[in-house]
């Protein structure tokens, strides 16, 4: 089982970010968001305590942003109330401006392994434009520090930002691979409601157009090969042996419990008949108030109040194991998809033995081989 801990704080709100997280919070309120996800951690525990933790991962939001202690505090949270004698990957997401080698070294002595830099671009035109408070300089150095801590470091870089070029993805990755065992790459995403959504259509920002993303992204991921980090799934490159573990999970349907507020989490129930009769999807309010409220007013769990709970059909789960499951350089099962790829989409695929998955040419397209193939 994966254990996901969210830390939805942030100094700044980035310009193209739709994710859960907040700005400008006072101590008071982080105080009261970490009583209240303690206290979730205890109600989880006394439901999941004996399960086997494979991977924990505290993302955010900006969890660096927070003083050493208060990471160290939920650490022992965490420990106390699960047994993390085998967990392999324990993650924390840092930003460059906030992370600092005391920071690190807390990490480190409180057991997380791995570190993901959010590093986005190394130009500081880019940096500013969409309102990162770190610049390229930093994010090396940061890099490097992280460096002398872990062994397993990991950075994030966005492609399709404003002054994106080839010649500067490929020198982000010659510059940036190097230093790292893990990269997550990912083509920028243009959300609905953010202010850098509002500056493009207003013709204040100019944004390469998705056949230059499209070669960028070819150019990265030639880059990230011959730097020795393979494609294991859309978005993220390793070198062998640091695929993300926890990431693995997701993408191959492992449970999971996600803790605080907007988290996800997969569980797998019995109903004492047959052994995993049914699987539940559910997820945390996104608001803190609400999420701060709806625990502090409960005894239990179960009893916490969530969104968008549902229970997975046969056909949803199918649908999931091969949508995630062609995510990934694995791929599934080829039983899986017998039947379901036309003649004239088999060129986008690879067979392995038993497997099945999408070639380059695919990942590109996957989208609209999945529209294609899902039986919905
Ligand atoms: C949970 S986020 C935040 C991690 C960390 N706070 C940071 O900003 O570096 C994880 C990653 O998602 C990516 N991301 C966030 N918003 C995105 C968007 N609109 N399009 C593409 N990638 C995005 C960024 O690379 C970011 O590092
Ligand atoms: S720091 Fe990360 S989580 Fe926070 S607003 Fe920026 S991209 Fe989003």
């Amino acid at each position: 089982m994966e254990l996901y801990i969210h830390l939805p704080f942030c100094k700044a709100k980035c310009q193209y970010c739709d994710f859960n997280s907040y700005a400008g919070c006072d101590d008071a309120t982080v105080f009261t968001y970490l009583a209240a996800l303690n206290r979730e951690i205890a109600f989880a525990s006394k439901q999941y305590g004996e399960a086997r933790i494979d991977t924990v991962y505290i993302g955010g939001g900006t969890p660096s942003m927070l003083d050493s202690k208060r990471i160290t505090s939920l650490c022992r949270a965490l420990n106390e109330h699960f047994d993390l004698s085998g967990v392999k990957e324990f993650s924390i997401e840092a930003n460059p401006e906030s992370i600092t080698e005391e920071k690190l070294a807390a990490y480190s002595e409180a057991g997380i392994n791995r570190i993901s830099l959010g590093v986005q671009s190394l130009d500081d035109r880019n940096l500013k434009s969409v309102g990162r408070l770190h610049d390229s300089e930093t994010a090396i150095e940061k890099i490097e520090l992280a460096g002398r801590y872990f062994d397993n470091v990991s950075a994030d870089v966005i492609i399709g930002l404003p002054y994106d070029s080839i010649e500067l993805v490929k020198r982000e990755i010659s510059e940036l691979a190097p230093r790292l065992k893990h990269m997550s790459v990912y083509q920028l995403t243009l959300e609905e409601g953010t202010p850098l959504k509002k500056r493009v259509d207003e013709g204040r920002v100019l944004l390469p157009d998705s056949d230059e993303t499209a070669d960028m992204t070819d150019a990265a991921v030639a880059a990230l090969r011959e730097r020795g980090l393979e494609r294991y799934e859309v978005s993220n490159f390793a070198r062998r042996g640091f695929e993300s573990k926890h990431n693995m999970g997701y993408w191959t349907r492992e449970e999971y419990i996600g803790l605080g507020a907007g988290s996800h989490s997969l569980l797998k129930t019995s109903d004492g008949s047959k052994p995993l009769a049914k699987e539940i999807r559910f997820a945390n309010p996104k608001d803190l108030n609400a999420y701060i409220g709806g625990v502090n007013c409960v005894d239990s769990f179960d009893a916490i109040p969530r969104v968008e709970m549902s229970v997975l059909s046969e056909k949803d789960i199918l649908n999931e194991q091969i949508m995630l499951g062609l995510r990934t350089s694995r791929g599934v099962d080829a039983k899986l998809t017998q039947g379901m790829i036309p003649k004239e989409l088999e060129r986008f695929f690879k067979r392995e033995g038993d497997r099945i998955a999408l070639t380059d040419r695919g990942i590109e397209v996957m989208n609209g081989i999945l529209v294609r193939i899902l039986p919905l």
